[in-house]
């Protein structure tokens, strides 16, 4: 189950992410299939765009989604795309995992998810601004960038602690 948010004031911290990255110790990360050309992944500092999204309120609309009483972040980084970047098939060592989309300019590079039950890839299509949250054991990748698009997003790695008991109410 793949969920879909919008994250409040976007712009702002989009731009604050990206003065962030200017400033950033980041590095790229060259493996067997995969090229990203900027990333803070391995960097074990806070990192100020966390405060942003946090105050942006995403992790109470998170809360309210997936019934959950607390959420705890784990880790998170941003990655950083440019032309003949990927990331190929991975999956995350936690719980569940969040993606913010700051900077996307062709849903055709957006996210794409491996459904295991039905063997076949699913398209996010997801814009600049969204927020994909998903189990992290389902299969994602970041398609090759075509052309001169410059593609960011940040993840985070997060659990989800206690059911919210208004569930109940469902049923
Ligand atoms: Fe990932």
């Amino acid at each position: 189950m793949i969920t879909k948010l919008r994250l409040n004031h976007h712009l702002q911290i989009k731009e604050s992410v990206l003065k962030y990255i200017e400033k950033s110790n980041s590095v790229s990360i060259l493996e067997k299939q995969d090229k990203i050309s900027l990333s803070d992944y391995n960097d074990g500092s806070k990192k100020e765009y966390v405060k942003d999204i946090i105050k942006s309120g995403i992790f109470n609309e998170i809360s309210n989604s997936l019934f959950t009483n607390e959420i705890k972040i784990n880790h998170a980084w941003f990655q950083q795309y440019h032309e003949n970047d990927r990331h190929n098939f991975h999956i995350h060592d936690s719980m569940m995992s969040l993606i913010y989309f700051v900077e996307l300019n062709d849903s055709k590079y957006a996210t794409e998810f491996f459904d295991v039950k039905e063997r076949k890839i699913i398209k996010s299509n997801a814009t600049e601004g969204d927020v994909l949250i998903f189990n992290s054991s389902v299969p994602h990748r970041s398609p090759i960038i075509l052309d001169k698009t410059r593609k960011t997003i940040i993840s985070m790695n997060f659990e989800i602690i206690g059911l919210d008991s208004r569930i109940n109410d469902f049923i």
